[in-house]
Formats: C-alpha cells, structure tokens, sequence
C-alpha cells in the first residue's frame, strides 16, 4: 500500500485508520506494587489484549505496537530473557484466537538476533492468520525507527541501481517495514515520558501524537476510548490552513446525500 502524508493528503476518519503505541510504564507499576519488573511486564500483556479487542471493536484498521526495541538489548539479561520468553508464551497462546477473531498478525524488526524458537513461532503465526481481513496486529520486535530506514535505502538502491540521485518516496515505499499499513493516524505513548524512542520515525510525519501519564498494565477500554475522543477533536491540516480544512469539509458535506 503506498500512500504519503508528505505527497497527498490522506482521507481521514472518525476513528483513526492505523494506531501506534509505545506501551511504557511496566517497571514502575510493578515497582508501585513493590513487585519485580517482570511482573509489570506479565500485566502489560493483558493490556495488550484488551486493546487489541478494543480497536478491532471500534474499527480500526492497523494497530502496531513496540514491544522490544533495538535499544532495550541495553537491559538487564534477566529482563530481555523475561520479555523473549513472554513474546513465546504469547504466540503460542494467542495466535489461535487471534485466527479466530480475523486479526492478522505481522512483526517487524531485525529477526537476525531472535531465538531460532521464536522466529519459527513468528512465521506459523504470520504464515497462519495472513488471509484474515479484519484488524493488522503489528508486534514491533527488535525494531528501529533508524534500523527500518537503513534496510529499506540499502534494498531500495540494490533494486534499482540505475535510479541513483533520483529516488522518490514511492520508491523507498515498499520496502519499509510497515509497508503493508497506512500511516498511522493515532500515536499514544503510556508512562508519562514524552519523545518516540526510536519507533517509527518515518512513518510518523503527520501523525497525531498522545501522551498520557498513564502506566501501560492500567491502559483499558476507558483509556483507549479517552484516546479515540481526544483524536476526534484534533484538526488534521497537512501542512494547509484551519480555513482550507473547514472549506474541504463543507464541500465533501455538500455532495453528501441526505436521506
Ligand atoms: C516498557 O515499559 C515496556 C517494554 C519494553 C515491554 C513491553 C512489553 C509488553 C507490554 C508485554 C508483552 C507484549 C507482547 C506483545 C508480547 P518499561 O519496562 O520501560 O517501564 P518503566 O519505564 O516503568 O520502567
């Protein structure tokens, strides 16, 4: 799919087509609760889950969330064991429900430094729910913003040698990770920290940005309503002026039929 923020104006909704989250706060709510790290981590999950259900409930198309990324080798070998582990437990439990619930998996990131066991459960799970039609879950693992630019230029010029000093976007387009999904339309980062670690640095041009205090393992239904409500109320101007939105929307609202 290509489409950018940067060459057309997207077509946007109600309810965001494509939403990313860096799910963060796991530690310090386990540490609240004078609980190990791990135990945040294992509580993270079940926000997963709910959200998953949330924005396959309300429409949404994409959802992509940062689970691990190029940076977080930097943790204690306990912690990163923990969370690889965890990433297993989860793929051999949900893959079938997700199927169920025709939720198509996907992950992206440098697999090269995965265990042999999960790059294999990783496959099935892509390989077994790719023909479902309903919500794209993107689990970004090992991922970076840096790392996903890098392997596409370097695909991209040894695809098309001949082009040099001409590339365009549409040319780096299909081999960037999400390459597959829309822009994101929604970014919600849990934890109170304000900045993007790294995620999806191209992909984020024109996206609407929330920060919320927020620990990752309490984000539930209400949250990630309170998200969905606060994006309604953003103006998504691209670049144009408040005017030239408002114009373009009473022109769409005068060739809509009314009943
Ligand atoms: C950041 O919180 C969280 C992570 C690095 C791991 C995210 C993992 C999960 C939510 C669970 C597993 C998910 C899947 C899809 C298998 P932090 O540890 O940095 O929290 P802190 O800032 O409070 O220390």
């Amino acid at each position: 799919m290509f489409s950018s923020s940067t060459i057309a104006v997207p077509k946007t909704d109600k309810v965001p087509r494509h939403v990313a989250i860096i799910m963060d706060g796991n530690g310090r709510w386990a540490r609240n609760r004078f609980l190990p790290r791990v135990a945040g981590h294992r509580r993270g999950l079940e926000a997963v889950r709910t959200t998953v259900r949330g924005c396959a409930e309300a429409g949404v198309g994409y959802l992509t969330l940062f689970a691990f990324s190029s940076e977080n080798w930097r943790r204690p070998e306990e912690e990163v064991s923990f969370l690889m582990e965890l990433f297993v437990v989860a793929l051999r439990q949900e893959v079938a429900r997700l199927h169920e619930n025709n939720i198509r998996l996907k992950v992206i990131g440098d697999r090269s430094g995965l265990e042999a066991r999960l790059v294999e459960l990783i496959t099935q799970g892509e390989r077994k729910t790719a023909g479902n039609t309903g919500l794209t879950l993107t689990i970004a693992a090992d991922y970076g913003g840096r790392w996903d630019i890098l392997q596409a230029v370097n695909k991209m010029i040894s695809e098309h040698p001949d082009k040099q000093g001409c590339y365009s976007e549409g040319d780096l387009a299909p081999f960037l990770a999400l390459s597959y999904a829309p822009e994101p339309d929604l970014f919600i980062r849990t934890g109170g920290e304000q900045r993007i670690s790294n995620f999806l640095l191209w992909q984020l041009a024109y996206t609407e940005f929330l920060f919320t205090d927020e620990l990752w393992p309490d984000f539930n239904s209400k949250s990630l309503a309170r998200a969905f409500s606060s994006y309604r109320s953003r103006e998504r101007r691209f670049g144009r002026t408040s005017e030239q939105v408002t114009d373009m929307q009473r022109q769409v609202e005068s060739k809509t039929p009314t009943r």
